[in-house]
């Protein structure tokens, strides 16, 4: 039997993922406290490697992992041509534009500042808006951009809110939802294709027993 070769992402969603496939006894092989990058599973024949969020499009868009573990934001600003099979139900968290709190922001035939790790999502939308805007590439910490002045919003994931509020920024406009997605190689969903939904049967019902829990 083939290995199938999982990529998930280091990080909260991937702490997440870890506890969902440990519960359902697919994860036994992988140890968070560990510096090491690949967890095999002789006995499952399942293969985990451990790669930045942003690379794990890449990893199963190149067919070295057949299934991935990502957000919805990171699929939508890859150029990408792989399945999104499953939506896991966790990693919830919306998509907004945020600004100085009290501040108005939108500048009409001004041009926009905006900062943000998302340019290609960032630019659809405020083209689609007929706003003009200045994009800013950042690569994290983009709260801290309007505060000094660097653009007039940020457009940028918020979970908890606790990110925006603990620097006076407020939510101007959300953009869409966000969760976990389970994305699949094209080509390994046709070689693959029994393994590949045996387990996402097994992740069907622990995403039914995780959303009933919660
Ligand atoms: C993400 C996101 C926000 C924050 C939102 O950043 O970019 O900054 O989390 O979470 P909250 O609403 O729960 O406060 P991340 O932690 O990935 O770090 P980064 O800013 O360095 O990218």
């Amino acid at each position: 039997m083939d290995f199938i070769n999982i990529a998930l992402a280091k990080g909260r969603l991937g702490d997440e993922a870890y506890k969902l496939l440990k519960s359902k006894g697919l994860g036994e092989s992988i140890d968070p406290n560990s510096r090491k990058l690949i967890f095999k599973d002789e006995e499952k024949k399942i293969s985990f490697i451990y790669v930045k969020p942003w690379d794990v499009v890449t990893y199963v868009q190149n067919g070295v992992a057949d299934l991935g573990v990502v957000g919805k934001d990171v699929i939508l600003e890859s150029d990408n041509d792989v399945y999104e099979i499953l939506d896991l139900g966790f990693g919830k968290c919306k998509f907004s534009i945020a600004g100085v709190k009290g501040e108005k922001i939108y500048k009409k035939d001004e041009i926009l500042r905006v900062a943000t790790k998302y340019p290609k999502i960032s630019e659809k939308f405020f083209d689609e808006r007929g706003q003009k805007i200045k994009l800013i590439k950042l690569n994290g910490s983009v709260e801290l951009a309007p505060l000094v002045g660097l653009s007039d919003v940020i457009v940028d994931l918020v979970e908890t809110g606790k990110t925006l509020k603990a620097n006076g920024l407020e939510v101007i406009e959300d953009m869409f939802d966000v969760s976990a997605k389970l994305i699949c190689n094209r080509v390994s969903y046709r070689f693959k294709y029994e393994r590949i939904n045996n387990f996402i049967k097994c992740l069907r019902e622990m995403e039914e027993k995780y959303r009933e829990a919660n």
